[in-house]
């Protein structure tokens, strides 16, 4: 599976079958996550055992506590951490699902059950679970492109399909939040329209936007 086709794959799961992940496909994962790590400039830690992430009354309220694994996403804490976290996290979500695993995104969760490691400095913004999924997901409806986007009419091809992806990633809430503007001068700005965890959901769809752009044989803008 390619990863614009884990795109149109991917769903959030949030009950998983008792099953852990095999050894195998665990190290394809934590390579991946190790690269989102490195190039993010980011702490990011695969981690086989979920350990005590979703707290007991959590995972009954939200039932992710079934997620054998997870992927903590710890980085040094300053401006930007929730973008970039967003944007090379997501990249690991799409990777695990070219793997045949399903994940979902986490803003609530047990910080003191998670066991992972955060340096001086660091902190656990956000934690995404992983495992074989009961399901695969079932597809959201959500906004329109003119509702998330401005200046694209005239605009090339790979803006309006940078939008597109976009429209097809995870948000908090599915609240989809964000706005990408085409400028005069053929520049794109992403706006974070504030919201739960907006500026995590804004690197995620920068990340999807970014698929756009490789597609069409152009730079991505925010690796
Ligand atoms: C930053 C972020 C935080 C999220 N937090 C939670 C969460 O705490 N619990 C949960 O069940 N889903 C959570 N989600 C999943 C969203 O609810 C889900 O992505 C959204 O409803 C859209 O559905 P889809 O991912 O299947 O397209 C989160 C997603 C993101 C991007």
């Amino acid at each position: 599976m390619t990863e614009l086709e884990a795109v149109y794959a991917r769903h959030s799961v949030r009950a998983y079958l008792d099953k852990k992940i095999e050894a195998e496909t665990a190290k394809k994962l934590n390579d991946t996550v190790l690269e989102c790590s490195a190039a993010g400039g980011l702490h990011l830690q695969f981690l086989p055992d979920a350990g005590n992430t979703f707290g007991r009354l959590l995972s009954r309220v939200m039932g992710l506590g079934s997620a054998p694994a997870v992927i903590a996403c710890v980085g040094k804490d300053g401006p930007g951490l929730e973008e970039r976290i967003g944007y090379w996290g997501e990249k690991a979500v799409l990777s695990a699902q070219s793997l045949g695993l399903n994940t979902c995104w986490a803003g609530t969760f047990s910080p003191k059950g998670v066991p992972c490691e955060i340096a001086p400095g660091e902190k656990l913004a956000i934690v995404i679970a992983v495992g074989y999924g009961k399901t695969p997901g079932t597809p959201h409806r959500g906004k329109s492109a003119d509702q998330v986007s401005s200046g694209a009419a005239d605009g090339p091809e790979w803006f309006r399909r940078g939008v597109e992806l976009a429209l097809l990633a995870p948000t908090a809430i599915n609240q989809q939040k964000f706005e990408f503007v085409l400028e005069k001068d053929g520049s794109v700005t992403s706006v974070d329209r504030r919201g739960p965890f907006s500026s995590v959901d804004l690197g995620i769809v920068r990340y999807h936007f970014d698929l756009a752009r490789k597609e069409a044989g152009l730079k991505p803008l925010w690796e």
